[in-house]
């Protein structure tokens, strides 16, 4: 399917710039600097509320209407973001319900931002006359080319205990359940006599003892947090669309925690936007900045690690904008103290998203903002404003993105795609039995498929997601997927009868969509498809050493949880554990099934595991007719028109081999080239094969 609803024609650079953070006089000036260095669309306005509406009703357009003038006259393109991200100080004095508080209730205060809820009947009329007098006014204006609406949702934070958000959860339940029985029962809520016998009674998960939360309300609750993120974007991007010209687009910078991401893209986006900043693999606070990015501790891919949101987005809309793009260190005053990036990896960096997908590239921010809490977010340029390397380095990546313009539309080519769904990323969150295995093994795979040059696809599953989407990968894996919906088994199931070959890990299918266990053996309603079930699992005791395998003669460490599994039928048993009480036990078992296969893991999956997966199922090797390229090196391939293209990425500060077993075209360099390379510290090395 493809999934492409607004493509740009060429490869398009851009910057971020705040108008409203410097004197007019230097506008004229910016502008033609930024031109001068490629670059051809500014994003600005997403945080400059006040400069529409100073008062409540009064509005006034002189300031934006000479900045766009301005753009107009210069041929400078603009996406313009609606603003609210940050609602003025007049109206969250004025209306204090807008604001979002926090689990015990406690309001944010004014002066950060994200402070709103997403709920609240005054602030939707708030937005919607904000955006709808901004889309009024600039939708004709020949400078905007598209939209990109508030800043971020979900970002800051992702919790809402509005006193407007208890009401809309209430609203939210009886939607889904219709009546009171349909919600206890898929609450279950006869544990604890949590039995409610009025809609009123019914809370958000908040400030409960020990984080003793029934877990089917918080499950829903985050598809609650998600319905409302989308459905505030919804209100926005319905009054754009009756505004903007057409062939404008409608964007936002996403990829956010409790968002369904690819739900809000196809309900309200034409395009799907991404911040792109690598350097959070190096904060000087590195530990926490990982964890909070989702990266789980073994982060040690660092900036290359990016590539792994990238192709989330990928997964969404194959060909989507960077919105923010790191230009400099990043750091606030009250946290986060990143370092700069060396030179080579600004450029570095802009290439990676190209290679993953983006055809739009725009840079934070052109000046660094001399005041406020992100006054050591650098931008290309320091405060002074002076030319400097940064600079020269995002002219150098436009110029190089001019000889890379073949590229432009091309796909990513990807045999493999780890398969992911909103439930099951809920589920995780919510059931630490299941995050624990969930989000380290996310990135292990990742990581591995990277490191053994095996580019890897995201795919997002929803119970109405196309046997088509499925069948472009000869192989899926699907790591822990506890929440096993009627429908996605049987689409699981076609795609393993056509010829595909499915991964699954431990904990797979032993719960139902509102995440009570099923009553069936594991792995529920995958069971005809797995050819086997689970006898027993359960945890590996710290006080053993690490639970291993034996798969072909060799060993590989089976970590954290095991399923002890039976093999059914005429499924086969790879391989056993051959430690713990359970030696001896199947532990992987492979179940052919029409043109297809199914592989049943029992454990969770480690690298060595995933690599030995990953040769067995002939992923690996995929490059080596063309070249021999280090493990240090990521290499994307891109196919248009019948032309394949390798992009290949060195992250590290020392000179790379590359060894090309013919001749082949360097694209940057416009010439041939064969034999031994060096690509040199963070180098960008584009061939066409
Ligand atoms: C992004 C945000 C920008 C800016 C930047 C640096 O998350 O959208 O407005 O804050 O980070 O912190």
């Amino acid at each position: 399917m493809n999934k492409q609803k607004y493509q740009w024609p060429e490869y398009t650079v851009g910057v971020c710039y705040y108008p409203e953070h410097w004197d007019e006089s230097l506008w004229e000036s910016d502008l033609d600097r930024m031109l001068a260095a490629g670059i051809h669309v500014v994003r600005i306005a997403e945080f400059a509320w006040n400069l529409t509406e100073p008062e409540e009703g009064v509005f006034r357009f002189d300031f934006f209407d000479r900045f766009l003038d301005l753009c107009a006259e210069k041929g400078m393109k603009v996406i313009f973001g609606t603003p609210t991200a940050t609602p003025p100080a007049w109206l969250t004095k004025k209306y204090p319900e807008v604001l979002n508080a926090d689990q015990n209730g406690l309001p944010y205060e004014h002066g950060a931002r994200r402070h709103y809820n997403y709920n609240s009947p005054i602030y939707r009329e708030k937005a919607r006359i904000i955006v709808t007098v901004l889309a009024e006014h600039y939708g004709k204006h020949p400078a905007i080319a598209g939209w990109q609406i508030d800043n971020e949702m979900n970002c800051e934070t992702c919790e809402f205990h509005s006193e407007a958000d208890q009401e809309a959860f209430r609203v939210f339940l009886r939607e889904t359940y219709g009546s009171l029985d349909a919600l206890n029962r898929a609450w279950g809520t006869a544990f604890w006599n949590q039995t409610y016998t009025a809609w009123e009674e019914l809370r958000l998960p908040g400030h409960v003892l020990n984080d003793g939360w029934n877990p089917h309300q918080r499950l829903d609750y985050l598809r609650f947090v998600s319905a409302s993120a989308r459905s505030f974007c919804k209100l926005q991007s319905d009054i754009l669309h009756r505004y903007k010209k057409p062939g404008d687009f409608i964007t936002t910078n996403a990829l956010f925690w409790h968002i369904d991401n690819p739900k809000m893209f196809e309900e309200s986006l034409d395009l799907f936007g991404y911040d792109s900043y690598p350097n959070f693999a190096f904060g000087l606070n590195r530990e926490e900045v990982l964890k909070d990015q989702g990266y789980g501790v073994e982060g040690d891919l660092n900036d290359r690690l990016s590539g792994k949101s990238l192709s989330e987005v990928r997964g969404i809309c194959p060909h989507f904008a960077i919105l923010e793009q790191q230009s400099g260190a990043g750091g606030w005053v009250s946290r986060m103290e990143g370092p700069q990036p060396r030179p080579g990896q600004i450029r570095l960096w802009a290439m990676q998203s190209v290679a993953h997908g983006a055809d739009f590239v725009s840079f934070f921010r052109w000046r660094t903002c001399s005041f406020g809490t992100e006054m050591y977010w650098h931008g290309i340029l320091d405060y002074d404003g002076r030319d400097n390397r940064r600079l020269r380095e995002v002219a150098a990546f436009a110029s190089d993105l001019k000889k890379l313009a073949p590229l432009c539309g091309s796909e990513y080519a990807a045999p493999l795609a780890i398969v992911k769904d909103y439930d099951n990323a809920c589920d995780a969150e919510v059931d630490v039995w299941h995050g624990r295995l969930s989000f380290p093994d996310d990135s292990a795979i990742y990581q591995q498929a990277q490191l053994s040059h095996v580019p890897c696809d995201y795919l997002h599953l929803a119970d109405d997601s196309a046997l088509e989407d499925l069948r472009r990968y000869p192989v899926l894996i699907y790591p822990h997927p506890a929440i096993m919906t009627g429908a996605r088994a049987d689409l699981l199931k076609a795609y393993v009868e056509q010829g595909g070959t499915l991964i699954l890990g431990c904990r797979t299918g032993y719960k139902q969509e509102n995440g009570r266990a099923i009553l069936l053996p594991p792995p529920g309603l995958l069971r005809e498809l797995t050819g086997s079930t689970v006898r027993e699992s359960g945890f590996w005791h710290p006080a053993e050493p690490t639970v291993t395998v034996e798969w072909n003669g060799e060993r590989f460490e089976a970590p954290l949880f095991q399923d002890q599994l039976e093999a059914e039928g005429d499924a086969a048993v790879l391989a056993r554990y051959d430690s713990s009480w359970f030696a001896g036990t199947p532990a992987l078992i492979e179940h052919r099934l029409g043109a297809g296969r199914c592989l049943h893991w029992g454990s969770t999956f480690s690298r060595p595991l995933l690599k030995e997966l990953f040769a067995y199922l002939g992923l690996t090797g995929r490059f080596d007719e063309l070249l021999d390229l280090p493990e240090a090196v990521e290499i994307a391939e891109r196919r248009k028109d019948g032309r394949r293209f390798l992009m290949l990425l060195n992250y590290l500060p020392e000179a790379q081999e590359i060894l090309l077993h013919r001749e082949m075209r360097d694209m940057l360099e416009d010439r041939p080239v064969s034999g031994k390379i060096s690509m040199p510290p963070f180098g960008v090395l584009v061939l066409e094969a």
